[in-house]
């Protein structure tokens, strides 16, 4: 049995010093070590061995098998290492890698951002609120009756529980003040709705970005101002402006705002950018009802409020004809800006 054992060893040590892949290596593997295999074989001789011999020959059964299971172990390492080292021999690890394309940020953020940013300079603080609102927030608070054309159910997105998706982002103006007292300056950016057939000038969702300044003795000046400075920073020292009486239910006196710029491409045409004027006291008294307090006393208090849409402005500002290409989605549009 002693020399069965070391021939076994010595055979099986060849074998798989000689095994150049991994298959071979497994056949050997089997061949020596498996149910079936050779080790097994020769160990079932141990029934015979005398007593004395059977502790010796047991070590050396041991030390066969153990022998046979490193040299497994270290040539299946060897061949692994080889395969890497193979696999790796034909890569150029000085080549310039695969190079993702960046993207940007979308026009209407970075116009959205560069607003903010201007606004905070004088600043005015970020506020917002939700898309989904109230008929109180989005109507009645701003003093629009029940039976206000707006409020019709063909100008907007009314939920089955009686909420709809903001019109104008106006709504923000109310959310503040219910939770804030004055002095209150704040700028509030987002999307609002309409139930608009779309086409080149309109979306059913489009973005708005809406201001609110609430203090003692603020006064149209203070809004003129901090509108003309804001759209000088955005198109230009030579903007001119023109405020033109309108209405609003939320404010008065209400005005629309005109401009004409060189930046904007006709330098003698008027274009409508914004709507804006004097809080209403009737705002304030809504206010004062929701909160049970005279936080927003119009004896006191006066402010502005304004609002315009950021699409509307990229378009003017880029010259995109379509106000479809922002949310088209398409690559040969978007990597423009
Ligand atoms: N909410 C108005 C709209 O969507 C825009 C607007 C006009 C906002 C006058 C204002 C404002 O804050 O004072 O058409």
């Amino acid at each position: 049995m002693d020399d069965q054992l070391e021939a076994l060893r010595s055979e099986a040590l060849a074998a798989i010093d000689a095994a150049s892949e991994e298959a071979a290596l497994e056949q050997a593997r089997i061949k020596y070590l498996g149910q079936a295999g050779a080790l097994t074989a020769i160990s079932k001789g141990m029934r015979d061995v005398s007593k004395e011999e059977k502790p010796r020959l047991g070590k050396l059964l041991n030390d066969v098998r153990g022998a046979i299971t490193v040299a497994l172990e270290d040539r299946k390492r060897a061949l692994a290492a080889r395969a890497d080292a193979a696999a790796f021999a034909n890569i150029d690890v000085t080549l310039p890698g695969a190079a993702h394309r960046l993207g940007t940020l979308h026009p209407i953020t970075q116009l959205l951002d560069h607003a903010v940013g201007i606004f905070r300079r004088m600043g005015f603080a970020f506020a917002d609120g939700p898309d989904i609102e109230t008929e109180f927030h989005c109507f009645d608070a701003l003093n629009t009756p029940a039976d206000h054309p707006a409020r019709n159910e063909q100008d907007t997105f009314y939920l089955p529980d009686g909420r709809l998706l903001r019109t104008h982002t106006s709504t923000v103006q109310i959310r503040t003040m219910e939770k804030e007292t004055p002095p209150i300056r704040i700028i509030a950016p987002g999307a609002a709705y309409r139930r608009d057939e779309i086409d080149a000038t309109h979306l059913a969702q489009f973005t708005q970005m809406e201001g609110l300044y609430v203090d003692e003795g603020v006064n149209l000046g203070d809004l003129k101002g901090t509108l003309e400075f804001f759209f000088r920073e955005l198109f230009g020292k030579d903007a001119k402006f023109r405020f033109r009486p309108h209405f609003f239910p939320f404010t008065e006196p209400s005005f629309e705002v005109d401009i004409k710029s060189t930046a904007l491409g006709a330098a003698d045409k008027w274009l409508e950018i914004a709507g804006c004027g004097m809080v209403d006291p009737a705002v304030f008294e809504a206010m004062n009802a929701r909160r049970g307090d005279l936080a927003f006393d119009p004896e006191r208090y006066t402010g502005f409020a304004f609002g315009f849409g950021l699409d509307r402005l990229a378009m003017i500002m880029a010259g995109v004809p379509d106000i479809r290409y922002f949310t088209d989605n398409d690559q040969r549009f978007l990597a423009q800006f």
